[in-house]
């Protein structure tokens, strides 16, 4: 049977525990998440400042379906590159400091386009062991171009700069999540950034937990960092998650850009997202250029959930973003805690391997501007009463 293979796999997949289930959301994202009827506070999503269900963005979506209709009709480079993308395209490198940006349906395909389309034959990519999966299947799509590909350990730099040294390569492509996505810790980007100086590479970085959350308007990592709009780096940024929509940008320099249009296979083979998204994106920008007491009391959240976690049997990865891991360890036990949060109506997920290394099970604590103090508290007490 053409599908035994299939059913095999499946089974080995149940029989390990780790099947996949989704859970339908009688809701919009917010705060709280209704499922199967039950209403539970929403630690789950990366609608970090809470904009996902923001009224007026949800307006300006409408207004701009009414205006600019359903879809865009083809991709950017066939008919399907419309007035709202445009604006918006200029709007994120006004708002980023870089001299042009493209705007992609999502985040993946953004990190599709960026370094399989830099790097070919005799380049040189420098990857973080811990990057999200859309830039380790980035790197594969270098690889099968014909470039080398070498994974440093976690943030290690010093692993970093032996490998740059040490290598040939007529070009040379760093890339790196500037906020994990697991682990919720940066890259040190500034010394990351003076060894792409240094030995004279690219590079690339992928933005999406901290756009919109950090740095000076939410302009993210490396305003946070007080990093240049350097002609070597091409920021990805994605925004479906702080700016509370979809879709994603590449930012960098008129000629990076430039040959990114040109040739980047997941821009051009691809349908413009639908303008209405891109009005709505334009809304959202603002309300992230506008948002510091929306980022101020995110940040007044993850203070007190350290804070009251500090004690606690279990480990909290020391991560000063909005994405907080407690470390389980144990798969089972991962998931008994993400379920025994979830009876006392808070929606906490268990995140297991092959998504993060193995005996490192973790609650992925998903912290928003949304939330208040007594939600947060609420979480601290069940954590202390079942850890
Ligand atoms: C670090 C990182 N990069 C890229 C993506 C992909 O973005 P998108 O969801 O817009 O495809 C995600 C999450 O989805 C992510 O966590």
């Amino acid at each position: 049977m053409i599908e035994d293979r299939l059913n095999t796999e499946l089974a080995e997949i149940a029989s390990a525990g780790l099947t996949r289930r989704r859970r339908v959301l009688e809701t919009p994202c917010g705060r709280m998440a209704t499922v199967d009827g039950t209403n539970l506070l929403n630690f789950a999503s990366n609608d970090y400042l809470g904009l996902a269900g923001n009224a007026d963005i949800a307006r300006v979506l409408a207004d701009g379906a009414l205006q600019w209709g359903a879809g865009s009709g083809a991709s950017h480079l066939v008919s399907g590159h419309l007035v709202p993308h445009e604006v918006l395209e200029k709007e994120i490198a006004d708002f980023t400091g870089f001299p042009r940006t493209l705007t992609f349906s999502t985040g993946y395909l953004a990190n599709l386009a960026v370094t399989p389309t830099l790097a070919g034959r005799g380049d040189a990519v420098f990857a973080d062991k811990l990057n999200h999966a859309s830039l380790i299947d980035a790197m594969q799509l270098a690889k099968a171009n014909g470039a080398e590909v070498q994974r440093y350990p976690h943030n290690d730099v010093a692993a970093l700069e032996k490998m740059l040294a040490a290598s040939t390569a007529a070009h040379k492509i760093i890339v790196t999540d500037a906020v994990f996505s697991m682990d919720g810790d940066l890259a040190p980007l500034p010394l990351i950034f003076a060894l792409a100086e240094r030995y004279d590479a690219w590079l690339v970085i992928d933005d999406a937990h901290g756009f919109g959350v950090l740095g000076p308007h939410g302009k993210g990592s490396l305003g946070h960092f007080n990093l240049p709009a350097s002609p070597r780096i091409l920021l990805m940024g994605t925004l479906g998650k702080a700016a509370g929509v979809g879709g994603a940008f590449v930012a960098g320099s008129e000629t990076a850009i430039e040959y990114l249009l040109q040739k980047g296979r997941s821009y051009i083979f691809t349908t413009a997202q639908p303008p209405a998204i891109a009005c709505a994106l334009a809304k959202s920008l603002q309300l992230i250029r506008d948002g510091d007491a929306l980022r101020a009391n995110l940040m007044a959240c993850i203070g007190q959930l350290r804070e009251g976690l500090a004690g606690l049997p279990l480990k909290l990865l020391p991560s000063p973003t909005a994405i907080q891991p407690l470390i389980v360890g144990d798969n089972d036990a991962a998931v008994a805690l993400s379920k025994a949060l979830w009876e006392r109506g808070m929606w906490v997920p268990a995140i297991r391997p092959p998504t993060v290394p193995k005996g490192t099970a973790r609650l992925r604590i998903s912290v928003s501007a949304a939330h208040t103090e007594a939600d947060i508290a609420q979480l601290i007490a069940a954590l202390k009463e079942l850890a």
